[in-house]
């Protein structure tokens, strides 16, 4: 008998090594390498070469096949982020922290479905049938017609999945699903991977479109959703910040759709709300403009998005001053105060900035560079822009601006909620300007000698 040989498998990305090690070389994060039995127990002495396998049936590339047919939730929300509806015998994985409310999208997604005529059978690994029960009847949705199991054996799902052929079925969640072909414990790499393998070619046998939950996780017992992103066909995260009501279900991977697709909700005591109208939403705290404010006309997935860019600078006490980020990338942050210093001569030394987007959603647009900018200077200057003004705009390291994408979708949309003019890089095809007053530049020293007066 040959003895199983041990690896060590990364809880974050799921990179295989051979020695235990701190440190993941894959992914670089720190202590998330577990030990794990492979899957197979060494490769088999045959190569696949010589071996004799089945011939493929080819085909061309110009078969005239009709798109997949999709089910829609009438949740506009997440119907556009799964790129226009649910398709058959596909695999989605929803990842999320812990407690952001992934259970409770999931009912509710499963109660849409339901409703419109969709087998739906959803089945709990975290809680007792009785606890997600009562969650529904908290979101009125006790009178639905979707089945409901709690279950963690793998081998029973499939089995019920099988008899049943639901059009779509929740596993929640696929860290505590357990595949007894698995030597390992449940939420290992292993496991995980194995149960995601598992579901999804089901999904591809019977047509059943499977929703697998994945956790988060922040330390590395349990293997994160991104050890399975490369085996389903749609990834989304549901994202949103503690003490803000606000969460976002972002498309990363589609095989069916666009990605970077965003659904806005609330959550409240009756549930996930929808947030048709999402600018409106982020904008809502905001009264006149002040120093540090900047309105940036972003662009999430196919949606214009308006959303309030904070700064704060104040002189530090540190021999290092702090750089603080919430909402947009840190490194990006110290691209724009270098660009800034060395292209304007306006310097951050002995100042510690905070960046904050406002109503805890993330932007990762390149587009918010000139935003940032301004709200830097802003806050430096003390000087809030013209009321009324949205800005956008990708910045080079030369310090000259860059033209960004559908500059007229973002005019127009700060022009219907209310905006009447624009700071925007020149060369941007503005087309119909919806009525703004367009203030055109070519670089960031324009922007900081005209703009703010500053140099
Ligand atoms: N009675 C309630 N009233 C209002 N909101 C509630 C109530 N109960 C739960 N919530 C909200 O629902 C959230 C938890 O939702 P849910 O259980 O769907 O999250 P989850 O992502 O599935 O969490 P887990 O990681 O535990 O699986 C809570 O953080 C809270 O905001
Ligand atoms: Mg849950
Ligand atoms: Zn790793």
């Amino acid at each position: 008998m040959v003895k199983p040989v041990t690896q060590f498998a990364c809880a974050e990305c799921g990179a295989i090594h051979k020695k235990w090690t701190g440190r993941c070389d894959g992914c670089g994060a720190w202590n998330s390498i577990q030990e794990e039995v492979p899957l197979s127990s060494g490769p088999s002495k045959k190569s696949l070469g010589t071996a004799k396998g089945r011939r493929m049936a080819l085909t061309s590339l110009d078969a005239q096949e009709a798109p997949p047919p999709r089910t829609e939730s009438g949740i506009a929300e997440l119907d556009r982020v799964f790129g226009g509806g649910l398709v058959p015998a596909s695999a989605t994985l929803v990842g999320g922290d812990p407690g952001i409310g992934k259970s409770t999208l999931l009912l509710q997604a499963a109660a849409a479905f339901a409703a419109k005529d969709a087998k739906v059978i959803y089945v709990s690994g975290e809680e007792a049938t009785a606890q997600v029960r009562m969650r529904a009847q908290r979101l009125g949705l006790a009178g639905s017609a979707v089945k409901l199991a709690a279950e963690t054996n793998l081998r029973d799902v499939l089995t019920t999945l099988e008899a049943e052929k639901p059009d779509l079925a929740i596993i929640d969640s696929v860290q505590t699903m357990w595949a007894d072909t698995v030597d390992s414990a449940p939420g290992s790499v292993s496991q995980v991977r194995a149960v995601a393998h598992e579901l999804t070619s089901f999904a591809k046998r019977f047509g059943t479109a499977i929703v697998l939950v994945g956790h988060v996780t922040k330390e590395g017992q349990i293997a994160g959703p991104r050890v399975v992103e490369h085996m389903v066909d749609t990834v989304l995260y549901f994202e949103g910040e503690r003490g803000h009501q606000f969460r976002i279900l972002r498309s990363v991977k589609n095989r069916f759709g666009p990605a970077d697709e965003i659904g806005v909700f609330e959550m409240t005591g009756a549930g996930l709300q929808e947030v048709a109208n999402p600018s409106e939403m982020f904008l809502g705290e905001r009264d006149r403009p002040a120093p540090g404010s900047v309105v940036f006309a972003g662009i999430e997935g196919t949606r214009p998005l308006l959303v309030e860019i904070q700064a704060l600078v104040a002189p530090s006490q540190l021999s290092q001053p702090r750089r603080a980020v919430v909402g947009w990338d840190g490194g990006r942050l110290a691209m724009i105060l270098a660009v800034l210093e060395a292209r304007t001569g306006v310097t951050f030394a002995g100042l510690d900035v905070y960046l904050n987007v406002a109503g805890g959603i993330r932007v990762g647009e390149p587009a918010a560079d000139l935003a940032v900018a301004c709200a830097l200077l802003s806050a430096r200057e003390d000087a809030a822009l013209p009321e009324g003004t949205v800005v956008f705009g990708e910045l080079s390291l030369s310090g000259r601006m860059r033209p960004v994408s559908q500059a007229e979708t973002r005019l127009k949309e700060a022009a219907k909620l209310g905006f009447t003019a624009a700071l925007a890089p020149e060369g941007c095809k503005t087309g119909d300007a919806g009525g703004m007053t367009l203030r055109l530049v070519p670089d960031l020293t324009t922007v900081v000698g005209e703009v703010f007066g500053a140099a």
